[in-house]
């Protein structure tokens, strides 16, 4: 696990190949950057999820920047974003599966207006993988890990 700022060569390596690979379905930096404006545009519009938003951000150019380091971390591993998004998530109450599917619909919006048939298939997976693992995490935080414990039996 790479904790500092410097890459090891085989990281370096790594990332440039991702990039490469990337950059080969039309994914760079001004995707990222048109695609994270877009996106929270239709978000700041939209009647249910604006709200949410506007009662926790109320200087959207740091956050904006912060997203666009936060997807090119997943879409390149350009090891740009050091956050921890979950507790951020946790501490919005009523975070649920119906407001994590009005999030994909813009998100699939959004990339969709932006065009690119592999481009936007690839990050509209990734979104709905990490948006699930949100999902999973407020389940746990709320009901506990599933599964059963020491001494517990099925009957
Ligand atoms: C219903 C769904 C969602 C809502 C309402 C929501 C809302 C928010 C809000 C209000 C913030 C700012 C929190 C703060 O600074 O206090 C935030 C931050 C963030 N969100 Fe979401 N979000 C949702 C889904 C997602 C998904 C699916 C992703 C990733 C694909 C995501 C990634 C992030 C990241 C990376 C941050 C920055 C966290 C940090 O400060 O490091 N969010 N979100």
């Amino acid at each position: 696990m790479e904790k500092t700022g410097t890459p090891s060569p085989h990281a370096i390596a790594m990332r440039e190949e991702k990039r490469r690979a990337a950059a080969a379905m039309g994914i760079d930096d001004h995707y990222v950057s048109e695609l994270v404006d877009r996106f929270y545009d239709k978000i700041r519009a939209d009647a249910v999820l604006g709200p949410i938003f506007a009662e926790r951000i109320s200087d959207w150019g740091p956050h904006l920047d912060q997203m666009k380091r936060f997807w090119r971390s997943i879409l390149f591993s350009s090891g740009e974003y050091l956050g921890r998004p979950m507790p951020k998530h946790l501490a919005i109450p009523g975070l649920d599966k119906p407001l994590f599917a009005r999030w994909l619909d813009l998100f699939a919006a959004t990339l969709a207006e932006i065009g690119g048939g592999d481009a936007a298939a690839h990050v509209h997976e990734r979104a709905r993988m990490i948006a699930n693992s949100f999902l999973n995490g407020i389940a746990i935080h709320h009901h506990g890990q599933l599964g059963l414990r020491e001494g517990e039996g099925f009957a």
